[in-house]
């Protein structure tokens, strides 16, 4: 039975795009499972507790994300060697240094939003709310976590941008 109000048809794109996301955020997944395991250095208790912070994240997205799919009445992709052919996000050493995992977390954080922002858009146009409303908060909840990372790589003499509050009567 449909239990949707959604046409099947205008919903293959957003599977299809969500898909795709399964696949980054699975890959995106197991790289921070292997960065808490191999960081080494002074940020070791930092990182290694930041790293678990955001796969525990990322593992209740991937789920969410997955039953999001049979919600639609699809399946989701289940294979590890399909995820890597889909995904966007690549995988990366283990032995690299602690703010180079960060670089490459934030460089995989931007692949993710894009990814959301193209799927929120396709569930759009198919006036898929509920799946509008899941990305919606997933994109504030990762832009979130970029600042935090952002920030960490950041010199303490650094500046953000400054809003001029000067107005012009
Ligand atoms: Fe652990």
């Amino acid at each position: 039975m449909n239990y949707l109000n959604i046409n099947d048809k205008k919903l293959v794109p957003v599977v299809t795009e969500m898909n795709v996301l399964l696949a980054d955020y699975t890959i995106y997944y197991q790289k921070l499972r292997s960065f808490h395991w191999n960081v080494l250095g002074r940020n070791f208790f930092d990182l290694h507790v930041k790293f678990e912070e955001l796969y525990t994240d990322a593992r209740i997205k991937i789920d969410e994300i997955a039953e999001r799919i049979l919600t639609l009445r699809y399946h989701p992709v289940s294979n590890l060697s399909k995820y890597l052919k889909m995904a966007n996000i690549e995988e990366e050493s283990p032995f690299i240094e602690d703010k180079e995992m960060v670089v490459c977390l934030l460089s995989d954080h931007k692949k993710l939003l894009e990814q959301m922002k193209i799927t929120l858009d396709k569930a759009d146009e198919a006036g898929d709310e509920g799946s509008v409303d899941m990305l919606g908060a997933y994109i504030g909840e990762l832009e979130k976590a970029s600042w935090m990372l952002d920030a960490f790589i950041k010199d303490s003499s650094d500046q953000l941008k400054k809003v001029n509050l000067e107005r012009v009567s």
